[in-house]
Formats: structure tokens, C-alpha cells, sequence
């Protein structure tokens, strides 16, 4: 009995202390740019927000294993522009308690990754009014948001239902993306993300596979199930 209570004891403590060592669950979400990603500019724009409990005040980004510099934590959120020397490069983010994350670039003369953001210091507050305070989540209406600058998506007859409801985010990353168009996912994937395989997959193979979006607007239509 006494044995197997120390075991318990012990397992525990060490699984106790690997824990604290490995940080416990708090992760780095990213969000822009991709974990891999070929550039033509020498700047590349890291924004990150912590999942997980965390008391670290800022974030060291290290350049192939030597410090480039440390991006301040507002409400769990960073933001850091590294520039870069031609090559390959391990950019990997650190803070205490949180799991390391790496994003690997290769500056060169290709770019499979684009900003949506320009690169500028005041330019995320043409999105998020509070963004000076480091706040981001706001209750604002993207459909608004981006007709600021786009012209309206959802003036066809037949409006798509994520469009009907004002999302764009399901399909369009608001910050960059490795897709044409800023799609999160390549296009015909990305219309499977909601739309059941099997439904879909009878759809399309009757079709010979072609991309959903040259029969269906993506957003609206005058025309019965969305078709162009
Ligand atoms: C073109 C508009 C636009 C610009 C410019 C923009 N964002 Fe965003 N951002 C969005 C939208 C829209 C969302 C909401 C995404 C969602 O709800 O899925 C968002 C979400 C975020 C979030 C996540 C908030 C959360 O839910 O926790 C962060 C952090 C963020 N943006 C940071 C930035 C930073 C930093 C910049 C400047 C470098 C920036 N954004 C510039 C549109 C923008
Ligand atoms: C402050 C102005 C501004 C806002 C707000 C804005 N965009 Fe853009 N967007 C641009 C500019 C400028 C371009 C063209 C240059 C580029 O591709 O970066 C662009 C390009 C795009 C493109 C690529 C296709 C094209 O027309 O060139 C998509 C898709 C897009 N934006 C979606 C969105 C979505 C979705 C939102 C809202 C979350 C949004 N934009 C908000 C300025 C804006
Ligand atoms: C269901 C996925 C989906 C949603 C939701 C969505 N889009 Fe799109 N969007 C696309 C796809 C796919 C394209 C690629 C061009 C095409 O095939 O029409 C695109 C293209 C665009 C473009 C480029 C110009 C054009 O029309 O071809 C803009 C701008 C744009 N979307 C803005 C928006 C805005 C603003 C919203 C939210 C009100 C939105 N999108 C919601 C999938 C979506
Ligand atoms: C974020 C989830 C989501 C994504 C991604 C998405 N859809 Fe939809 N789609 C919906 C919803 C919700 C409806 C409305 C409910 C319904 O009719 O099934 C809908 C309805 C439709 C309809 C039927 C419209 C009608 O009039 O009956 C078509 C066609 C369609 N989507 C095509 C597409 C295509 C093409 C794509 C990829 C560009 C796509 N969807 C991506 C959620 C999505
Ligand atoms: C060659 C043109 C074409 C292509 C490609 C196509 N569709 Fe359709 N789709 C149609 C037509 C036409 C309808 C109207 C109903 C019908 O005839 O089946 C339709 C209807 C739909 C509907 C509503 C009815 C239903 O079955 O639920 C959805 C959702 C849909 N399509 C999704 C998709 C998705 C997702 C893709 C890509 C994987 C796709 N479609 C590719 C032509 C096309």
C-alpha cells in the first residue's frame, strides 16, 4: 500500500515539474504570417496571441538561435516586425510558461506568402480602433468593415449564408494568407469545410471535379443556389 502511495506521489511530482518545464499548455496561436513561408521583402510582420494562462510581459524572437529583439505582451497579444538578411531563417518565439513557436522563411525572390496588412506602425488601427491599447477583439460588423474599401458582397438576390450574416473570416484571413485572395484554404477545399463530403463529393464528380466557384458566386447572385 505504502509503496504504491510514494509511486503516485512521486509520478505525480515529476509529471508536476515536466509540466512547469514544458510550460504548462500555454501555446502561441499565430496568425499572421504561415509556420513557412518564401518572401521577397526583408520585413516579415509576426502577430501572436497566447492561449493559456501566462504572467509573461514579453515575447523574445530569436533569428536562427540568437536574439533579434522583444515584442511587448498587451493582453496577451504581440506584434513584431523582424527584418530579415537573405536566406533561410528559424524565427522562433519564446515567453516564459509558453510553448516555443517556430515560423520558418526563406527570403529570396519568390512569395508564396502575402500581407493583406500593410506593414506599417498605425496601419492596424484602420481595422481595430482600440489597437493602440493592444485591444483586437471588437464587436464590429466586417461586412461594414470591409465595403470600407471593397465594394459590397452582398447585394445579389440570393446572398450566401455566412455572407448573410456578415462573416467574412470563415473564408477570407483578414491579415495574409498563402491563397490567392487571402482564402484561409485553397478555394475548393474551403467550400467543404461546411459543405458535406458526401453531398459535395456526388457533386463534383458529376462535375469532373471542377473548382466550385466557376458555377457558384462565392458571396451572392441573382440566381437560385448561388450560380454565377
Ligand atoms: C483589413 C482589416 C484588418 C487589419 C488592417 C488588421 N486586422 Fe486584425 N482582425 C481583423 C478581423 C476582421 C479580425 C477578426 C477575425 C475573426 O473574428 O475571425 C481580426 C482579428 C485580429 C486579432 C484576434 C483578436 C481575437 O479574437 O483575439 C488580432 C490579435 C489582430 N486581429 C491583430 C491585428 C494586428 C496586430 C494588426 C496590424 C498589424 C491587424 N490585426 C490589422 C481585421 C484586420
Ligand atoms: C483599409 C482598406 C481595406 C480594408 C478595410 C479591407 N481591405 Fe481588403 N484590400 C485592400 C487593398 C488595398 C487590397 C489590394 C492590395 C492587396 O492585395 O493587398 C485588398 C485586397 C483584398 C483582397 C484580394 C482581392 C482584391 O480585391 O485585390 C481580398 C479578398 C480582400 N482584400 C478582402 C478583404 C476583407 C474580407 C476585408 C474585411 C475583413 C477587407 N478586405 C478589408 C484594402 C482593404
Ligand atoms: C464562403 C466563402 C467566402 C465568404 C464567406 C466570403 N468570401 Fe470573399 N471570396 C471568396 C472566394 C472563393 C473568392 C475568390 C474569387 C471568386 O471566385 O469569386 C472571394 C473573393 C473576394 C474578393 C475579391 C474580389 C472578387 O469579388 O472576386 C473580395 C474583395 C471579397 N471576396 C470580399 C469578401 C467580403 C467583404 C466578405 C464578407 C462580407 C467575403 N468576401 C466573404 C469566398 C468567400
Ligand atoms: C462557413 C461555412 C460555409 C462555407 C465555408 C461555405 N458555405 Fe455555402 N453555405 C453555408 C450556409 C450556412 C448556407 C445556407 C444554408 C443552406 O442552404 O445549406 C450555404 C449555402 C450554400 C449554397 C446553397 C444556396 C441556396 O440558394 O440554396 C451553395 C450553392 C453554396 N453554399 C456554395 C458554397 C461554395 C461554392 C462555397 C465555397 C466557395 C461555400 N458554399 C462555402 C455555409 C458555408
Ligand atoms: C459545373 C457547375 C457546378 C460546379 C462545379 C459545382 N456546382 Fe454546386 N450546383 C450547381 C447547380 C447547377 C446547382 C443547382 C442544383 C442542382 O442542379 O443540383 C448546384 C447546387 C449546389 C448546392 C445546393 C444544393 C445541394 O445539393 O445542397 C450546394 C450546397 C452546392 N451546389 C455546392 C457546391 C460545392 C461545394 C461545389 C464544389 C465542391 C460545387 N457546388 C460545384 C452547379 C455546380
Amino acid at each position: 500500500m505504502k509503496r504504491t502511495l510514494i509511486i503516485i506521489l512521486v509520478s505525480t511530482s515529476i509529471v508536476f515539474v515536466v509540466g512547469q518545464a514544458f510550460g504548462a499548455g500555454a501555446t502561441f496561436k499565430l496568425l499572421a504570417p504561415a509556420e513557412e513561408m518564401f518572401t521577397s521583402q526583408s520585413r516579415v510582420l509576426i502577430i501572436a496571441v497566447i492561449e493559456g494562462e501566462t504572467d509573461a510581459k514579453r515575447v523574445e524572437i530569436l533569428d536562427n538561435g540568437k536574439t533579434a529583439g522583444y515584442a511587448e505582451l498587451k493582453n496577451n497579444t504581440m506584434v513584431y516586425v523582424a527584418t530579415l538578411s537573405k536566406g533561410k531563417h528559424e524565427l522562433v518565439l519564446a515567453a516564459s510558461g509558453v510553448r516555443r513557436r517556430s515560423i520558418r522563411v526563406f527570403f529570396g525572390k519568390q512569395d508564396d506568402y502575402n500581407y493583406h496588412v500593410k506593414l506599417e506602425p498605425d496601419y492596424c488601427e484602420t481595422c481595430h480602433s482600440q489597437a493602440s491599447r493592444g485591444i483586437y477583439k471588437g464587436a464590429f460588423s466586417q461586412t461594414g468593415l470591409c465595403a470600407e474599401c471593397h465594394d459590397p458582397v452582398d447585394r445579389g438576390k440570393f446572398v450566401h449564408g455566412p455572407v448573410a450574416v456578415g462573416a467574412c473570416t470563415p473564408c477570407h484571413d483578414p491579415h495574409g494568407s498563402r491563397n490567392e485572395n487571402y482564402l484561409v484554404t485553397a478555394s475548393r477545399q474551403l467550400c467543404l469545410n461546411c459543405h458535406s463530403q458526401s453531398v459535395s463529393q456526388n457533386h463534383t464528380e458529376n462535375r469532373r471535379n471542377a473548382n466550385c466557384v466557376e458555377c457558384h458566386d462565392p458571396h451572392s447572385s441573382e440566381e437560385a443556389y448561388l450560380l454565377r
